[in-house]
């Protein structure tokens, strides 16, 4: 289940072009099973029709302060109090300003005002006017009240500029809502996440790899954030964008991997190995390009070095989860290599499975602890697995 599940969250839609993108944020926000609440402003109207957001988000679109029909239905400070959180996005410099200095002349900074829910604004102006002193210094101003705020990010503005000011990736948007709604029970903890696979080169065109997406330490990259930890992500290549406000350490080859996680092990209260780390490398990478001929090759392969099981005789009191990926007898390997690498907790997967495993967007798998205890999970999406592996490393680490 989401962190959005069941969450009640007003939506601020302002006067701005980026009003279409608010489109799909009620989309992914209605998919995370979270109950939206869309306020335009008049001049929100101008580029996008209510009729979207109602429908959308099967709730009525509030516009007028003084419709007394809407009045009678909802109440703005009935919906005001209701919300989990309220998130204005785009928000306007107008918007902004108007919250800033306490004004409330239309129903959506009415609203605003009346809240005690956590407000996030996702700013989106002209470059010029976001770097504008007046602009910036009333953001200070409601940051300093403990308002929160997702940049806008660099780019062509539709005004035919280049700089800052398109409204924050809609993926972006969501991450800051879960961060903000999540518990805080990874609370400054540092962190090692490893994603995605690694590429051993045999000459300077050709790789031993396998089919990791990185896509499921992403999500606990992600979710560990949310969760107020300090995360490191180290992964190999993946076509996946680099999370907001993570370190973010690429690497390329099993050495390269050892060797950046090793350079953060010692302040590290806890490693995540979720990569698809290869076994083998090619004992000599040729320097250029093999050549094709008529006899068949023959490769030398050499074993790279187990992460994970040399981090397990520096482990002191930190925290080691690792993942199995299997194709056949997962619980016995899993039980094995969670007793080898002398893990906490071991990721059992079935990647000959459809719905799980590398590249795809759900995961069903089983965790085994090591006291022995298991726990089978049922199919969820990446996103979801991350939390539920968190809630369980939570109460390993006792901060639940
Ligand atoms: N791992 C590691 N270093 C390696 C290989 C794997 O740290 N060189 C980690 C993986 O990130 C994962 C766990 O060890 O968390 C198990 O990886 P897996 O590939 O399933 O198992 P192996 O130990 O490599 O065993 P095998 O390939 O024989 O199944």
């Amino acid at each position: 289940m989401s962190i959005l599940s069941g969450k009640e969250i007003v939506l601020g839609i302002t006067g701005c072009i980026a009003a279409y993108k608010s489109v799909e944020l009620v989309r992914q926000l209605v998919k995370h099973g979270a109950q939206v609440h869309v306020v335009m402003t008049k001049n929100a109207c101008e580029f996008i029709t209510p009729l979207t957001f109602q429908t959308l988000s099967g709730n009525p679109v509030t516009i007028e302060l003084f419709n007394l029909y809407e009045e009678k239905e909802i109440g703005h400070i009935a919906l005001a109090q209701r919300a989990d959180i309220f998130v204005i996005a785009p928000a306007t410099a107008n918007s902004i300003g108007k919250v800033a200095h306490g004004i409330a002349d239309d129903m959506l900074s009415t609203v605003v005002m009346a809240t005690r829910a956590p407000v996030l604004f996702a700013p989106a102006m002209n470059a010029n006017m976001w770097e504008n002193p007046i602009v910036q210094n009333n953001i200070e101003s409601l940051k300093g009240r403990g308002y929160h705020f997702i940049e806008p990010d660099r780019g062509d503005l539709a005004c035919g500029v280049q700089g800052q000011g398109r409204l924050a990736e809609t993926e972006d948007v969501l991450d800051v809502i879960m961060t903000i709604l999540s518990p805080n029970d990874f609370n400054q903890k540092k962190v090692i996440v490893t994603a995605g696979p690694t590429r051993e080169l045999l000459d300077p065109v050709r790789f031993l790899s396998n089919p990791s997406s990185g896509k499921m330490g992403f999500a606990i990259a992600r979710a560990l954030q949310q969760r107020g930890a300090y995360v490191t992500l180290i992964s190999g290549p993946t076509a996946l964008a680099q999370p907001r406000n993570i370190a973010y350490v690429p690497v390329q080859s099993a050495r390269e991997m050892a060797e950046a996680v090793n350079r953060h092990f010692d302040e590290t209260e806890i490693v995540v190995m979720s990569a698809a780390v290869a076994d083998y490398r090619p004992k000599e990478a040729a320097a250029h390009k093999i050549k094709k001929a008529d006899a068949a090759l023959t490769l030398e392969f050499e074993r790279t070095s187990d992460i994970l099981e040399s981090l397990s005789a520096q482990k002191a009191n930190r925290i080691l989860v690792g993942f199995a990926a299997e194709t056949q007898d997962m619980l016995a390997h899993a039980q094995e290599k969670l007793h080898r690498k002398k893990l906490d907790l071991i990721v059992a997967n079935d990647v000959s499975r459809d719905d799980a495993g590398f590249g795809t967007d759900t995961n069903a798998v089983t965790l085994i602890f090591a006291d022995g205890a298991t726990e089978e999970l049922p199919t969820m999406s990446k996103a979801e697995l991350a939390h539920k592996l968190l809630d369980r490393i939570a109460t390993l680490t006792g901060s639940s």
